[in-house]
């Protein structure tokens, strides 16, 4: 062979332990406040919400949390996940660059979002919960808990934004297969809901409101814990099985990056492959440019500011400090529905402020064009979320053919866009507008 493209590691080399950026950040992280004493929340105030197990988690201080053998069982599905050199794609860009990615799209549900759904479910059935309630935008995360769910004997009820429930039928149907169920947010299960749609009718529907219902469900329903997939410290925690696994395979590349890239919705998959590699920055002075990709619709790192927020519609959750666009912002309908929320994870806003990472924002025409030329030289068809990263990797690796110097990019293509077709066929014939 040529190059060598494809670099895997072995079923004992998924990672024992997940690693805690909460331990090493030179400043600590501003807490959780109660909106109305605006004092930090206390661990016991979670837990109508959590369970006690995964509450202790949220605010662990310790640097590296082992991964239970039950969790390992599961993730040896599909992890460790492939890193592969996009060899293809940098002769398509007459690139000196050379491009890395760490494939997330390689788990059941085609995203990176199993690493902690699979979590989340074991720690709940460990502490008694019998029955999940949660939210999801186009259905990435929902399917991801329904499978979780159903691999640990729990219920899972999921409230999905109307639009993507009426627009994209494939991933609710993913979750009927796997046992859950699932309600078009706003719904008429809950108060909240029932308001909403006496107001309109035709409301299409938001993350925001959709984390709304679930919270209410969970705490009016006995035996049922809530579950987010993305923005909290546990589940950017679960994610680093991602970059600890990229660290070793960079390392069986022979190569270090200088830029590590990731798309960011809440931020939980760029957190995971980069948290990791920002502790290499922090003991070991590594330079890395670490870059966050969001759509230019939502930009909550561009252009949100950094304050105390509440992570939903209806101010039910404590305030995080956070870069936001504010909890009313409803997001116009672009296609990467993972993207579309308002705030920022604490722990990735707060690398940010620390100088740690930058931020930068595309329109949606810009990543498909990336997405489609990733797709055609290298045959996997990205999320229209990770395609964000790529138009990143596309903008360094011209970057680097104008400066005519190499550089080492990698980047997390967290999920493949096999249920997003639609979306290429809409910007293929030309249908696809910026907003
Ligand atoms: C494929 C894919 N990538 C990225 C994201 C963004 O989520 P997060 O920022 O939490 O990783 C999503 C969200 O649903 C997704 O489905």
């Amino acid at each position: 062979m040529s190059t060598k493209i494809n670099f895997t590691l072995r079923e004992q080399d998924i990672p024992e332990q997940w690693y805690n950026l909460l331990a090493d950040f030179p400043e600590p992280l501003p807490p959780p406040l109660h909106p109305g004493t605006k004092q930090p929340v206390p661990a016991e105030a979670l837990l109508a919400i959590f369970p006690e197990n995964l509450v202790k988690q949220e605010m662990c201080p310790d640097r590296w949390v082992p991964i239970p053998e039950e969790v390992r069982d599961v993730y040896a599905l599909w992890r460790p996940t492939p890193l592969l050199r996009a060899v293809r794609f940098e002769k398509a860009l007459q690139t000196p660059a050379h491009i890395y990615y760490k494939y997330e799209g390689a788990s059941p549900a085609g995203s990176h979002k199993p690493n902690t759904a699979v979590a989340q479910a074991y720690f709940n059935k460990v502490a008694g919960t019998k029955r999940l309630a949660t939210e999801t935008g186009a259905g990435q995360w929902g399917s991801a808990l329904a499978l979780g769910c159903k691999l640990f004997g729990l219920e899972c009820n999921v409230y999905m934004v109307k639009v993507s429930y009426e627009q994209k039928p494939y991933r609710k149907m993913l979750m009927h297969t796997w046992g859950a169920t699932v309600h078009p947010s706003p719904s008429d299960q809950t108060e909240y809901g029932r308001k909403l749609l006496k107001e309109d009718p035709k409301c299409p529907g938001s993350l925001g409101i959709a984390i709304s219902e679930a919270i209410e469900d969970t705490v009016k329903h006995p035996d049922t814990k809530y579950s987010l997939g993305s923005v909290l410290n546990h589940v950017c925690l679960h994610q680093t099985v991602v970059g600890q696994e990229a660290i070793r395979q960079m390392e069986m590349a022979g190569e270090e990056p200088d830029a590590i890239i990731g798309c960011v919705g809440g931020g939980s998959n760029f957190a995971g492959l980069s948290f990791p590699f920002i502790q290499k920055k922090l003991k070991e002075n590594k330079k890395y440019r670490i870059v966050a990709v969001e759509p230019t619709a939502c930009p909550s790192m561009t252009k949100g500011k950094l304050e105390y927020d509440f992570g939903d519609t209806a101010e039910t959750t404590p305030l995080l400090f956070m870069y936001t666009l504010g909890h009313k912002f409803m997001p116009p309908p672009i296609h990467a529905g993972g993207l579309r929320y308002h705030g920022m994870a604490p722990m990735v806003s707060h690398a940010a402020k620390l100088g740690l990472m930058e931020a930068e924002a595309y329109h949606q025409t810009k990543i498909f064009e990336a997405g489609v030329l990733f797709a055609r030289s290298e045959g996997i068809v990205p999320a229209p979320e990770s395609a964000h990263a790529i138009a990143a990797v596309v903008k360094q690796a011209i970057e680097a053919r104008e400066a005519g110097r190499k550089r080492v990019i990698l980047f997390n293509l967290s999920g493949h866009g096999m249920l997003d077709l639609g979306a290429y066929e809409a910007y293929l014939s030309g249908k696809l507008q910026d907003v």
